[in-house]
């Protein structure tokens, strides 16, 4: 088959060099230039983990091509997928189509021969008749189907997850189209991967569900987290006692400074304002983003809290910036809250991340980033662990400690075991965990 995927952002790319490695032969294109000559050149402007390895072996076999152009592409595509960016509209939260009508529009002035095309961006609801109706309006003679096939890409396991995912949405009603699709993601129903055909708007609406149902469950267990630090109970053991029910499931009940990213922010503000403007409104998740949004600067308050109430002039240690491990990406990060809390207390803040600090620098200036964990955390007051990425999780711990001007260090992600830090002395507070010595299990 032949594909070609406008837009060679995040999703774009991740899916193109994916369908490539499957055996068909991809187009990816973009309108940046600049980013068209580094990918030819093999230089990939994101981080993920593989994708440097899979666009390389399948631009060296010849499945994978980089163009500035669509014309050719789309003329010669069985399947021309739009994975352009759709960010938030400044102002009102809705989701910013004018990419997604614009591409369509120069779909439409090169398809050739019956041509499905797909949504693969988060759009809302009644988004694919839009494209159906610009599609239309411009070549009233083609031979097309718009179709909507939502991706469930997590960052930093993208290519695992495009390859072994849960279940492949397709949304059409159109016999022919859905045909298509199968063909394209055949290897991956051969693998036991459910394909699910439904009706478009479904489809579009199952992506928005998704994410906020997820973004729903993270936020239920943050605030179950604030309320074990009040009764003594350890959200962990919450957590596990729950997920074990598999109608709840024990995935995404992990409790920490609230969800950020590229995805959940964004989505779930679309669907409030879907669902308003459908006089049906969605109240758990208005909630759910109201709360997550208090939430990341009240974690800047904890950290406050744990210096004994006063922050001015002392200085901060920051362990990880990204919004989570395993991607360079800063969007809605928590991090960015916390320090802004924290500085605004008159505190000054050293930080490092393995990955995000160029994009880290964007956003927050008047950071004194460093090379490693322990030059950050070498004469600070206190440490902060805001992101769990690996090389945090076996800290020497006897250093940290020697390091620190008062022992104190802030957990945000609940990666370490509690009493082991108590027992060498720190003053260690995490997330909806016991903060004194407790009796183990065992023990
Ligand atoms: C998400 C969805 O998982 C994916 O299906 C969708 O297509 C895009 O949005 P992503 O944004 O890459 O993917 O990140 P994800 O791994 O889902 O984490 C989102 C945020 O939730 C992160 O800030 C993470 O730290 C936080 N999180 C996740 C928690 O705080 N607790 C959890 O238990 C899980």
């Amino acid at each position: 088959m032949r594909v070609t995927m406008i837009g060679a952002g995040y999703v774009g790319l991740v899916s193109g060099a994916c369908f490539a490695d499957f055996g068909h032969d991809v187009t990816c294109v973009d309108k940046d230039p600049a980013k068209i000559e580094a990918l030819k050149a093999g230089q990939i402007p994101i981080f993920e983990p593989g994708l440097a390895e899979l666009v390389a072996n399948n631009v060296r076999t010849g499945r994978l091509f980089f163009d500035t152009d669509l014309t050719e592409a789309v003329r010669s595509a069985d399947a021309v997928f739009i994975a352009v960016g759709t960010p938030s509209r400044r102002g009102d939260g809705h989701a910013d189509l004018s990419y997604v009508h614009q591409a369509a529009r120069e779909i439409a002035a090169a398809i050739d021969g019956y041509t499905v095309i797909v949504t693969k961006s988060t759009v809302p609801v009644g988004t694919g008749d839009a494209v159906e109706a610009i599609i239309r309006e411009v070549r009233p003679d083609a031979d097309f189907a718009v179709v909507s096939n939502p991706e469930f890409l997590r960052e930093g396991a993208a290519i695992s997850d495009f390859k072994r995912p849960d279940r492949i949405v397709v949304g059409t009603e159109d016999e022919r189209a859905a045909e298509v699709m199968r063909a394209l993601y055949r290897p991956l129903y051969l693998n036991q991967s459910p394909l699910i055909v439904t009706n478009r708007r479904t489809a579009e609406l199952i992506k928005y569900a998704a994410n906020a149902f997820l973004a729903t469950k993270i936020t239920f267990i943050n605030e179950i987290a604030d309320l074990c630090e009040k009764v003594g109970a350890n959200v962990q053991e919450v957590a596990r006692g729950i997920g074990l029910d598999n109608r709840i499931g024990g995935k995404f009940l992990h409790a920490g400074p609230g969800y950020g990213g590229s995805c959940f922010p964004k989505d779930t503000m679309a669907l409030v304002k879907i669902a308003q403007d459908a006089d049906s409104p969605v109240r758990i998740v208005e909630t759910v983003s109201a709360v997550n949004e208090v939430r990341k600067r009240a974690m800047g308050r904890k950290v406050i809290a744990a210096c004994g109430g006063n922050v001015s002039g002392k200085t901060i240690a920051v362990l990880g910036l990204t919004f989570k491990p395993n991607t360079d990406d800063m969007r809605e990060a928590p991090s960015i809250a916390v320090i802004r809390t924290l500085q605004d207390a008159g505190a000054a803040i050293r930080a490092y991340d393995p990955e995000g600090i160029d994009q880290a620098r964007l956003v927050l200036d008047d950071v004194t980033y460093t090379k490693d964990a322990y030059s950050a955390i070498d004469g600070a007051d206190a440490l902060v662990i805001v992101t769990e990425w690996d090389a945090f999780r076996a800290l020497d711990l006897d250093r940290v400690k020697a390091l620190l001007r008062q022992p104190v260090m802030v957990d945000l992600r609940n990666i370490y075991p509690p009493n082991d830090l108590l027992r060498r002395g720190f003053t260690y507070i995490s997330i909806g965990r016991p903060q004194e010595l407790y009796e183990e299990e065992g023990a």
